[in-house]
């Protein structure tokens, strides 16, 4: 059975989770939240005291990074058996998730898993190098982005939202920080396949966003 599936790449904050989550449920494909799975060894690395490259590697023998689906539909992540679906989104999680997605070793170890996911099931996979690295075969790529300050606005939005305590000038400084990091890196760095659709909502709003990136999504898939 052919396995249908779409990249969604792009920088933080550009609402890569919120789209693809909403597209995966409109095509009734599996979400699958990359990122959760770099921060889930972000976690184990701050937990561990460690903050280089080697020490970060030498972690991986011992670290058993998992994922479900619960009843309630959302991508569980669990780091040696503990659900640790909330604690990742913590805003600290994030600097060191990008941190770790830098070192080689880190990306080898996750490469496969990702890659399985999408092996049996239809998928919507977000991240930073789906089309590029993970699925270069994907059905359609989307490079999906927004201007840094409505970024930071959105994801400031999101964080007063879940009670986290957070000011928009931190954001932005977190957001940029992580975008440097993300698109220099020497391996697999967030940029656009070359036969990516660039999808940019800056000034869009949430439902017309939706809307244009589902259509562009089902004009390339016949199912
Ligand atoms: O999507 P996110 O913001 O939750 O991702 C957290 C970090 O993980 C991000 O700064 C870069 C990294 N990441 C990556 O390098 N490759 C992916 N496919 C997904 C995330």
């Amino acid at each position: 059975m052919k396995c249908f599936s779409v990249a969604i790449d792009g920088p933080a904050g550009a609402g890569k989770s919120t789209m693809a989550k909403r597209v995966a449920e409109a095509l009734g494909f599996l979400y699958v939240d990359t990122g959760a799975i770099y921060r889930t060894v972000g976690l184990a690395a701050r937990r561990a005291g460690v903050e280089d490259s080697a020490g970060t590697a030498a972690l991986l023998p011992g670290l058993k990074v998992a994922l479900d689906y619960g009843a309630d539909g959302l991508q569980h992540m669990y780091l040696n058996g503990e659900d640790v679906t909330a604690e990742i989104r913590r805003p600290e999680i994030s600097l060191y998730a990008s941190r770790v997605s830098a070192i080689p070793e880190v990306r080898s170890f996750l490469l496969q898993k990702q890659r399985d996911l999408a092996a049996t099931r239809n998928v919507v996979m977000d991240g930073r190098d789906i089309g590029t690295v993970v699925l270069p075969n994907a059905d359609v790529k989307i490079f999906l982005t927004a201007a840094p300050e409505e970024r930071a606005r959105r994801r400031h939005a999101e964080l007063l939202e879940r009670g986290m305590d957070s000011t928009y000038e931190n954001v932005l400084a977190d957001l940029t920080e992580r975008d440097q990091n993300d698109m220099n890196r020497p391996v697999a760095p967030l940029r656009r396949a070359e036969d990516a659709v660039q999808v940019d909502t800056t000034g869009i709003s949430l439902e017309d966003s939706f809307t244009l990136l589902l259509d562009t999504i089902q004009r390339r898939i016949a199912l």
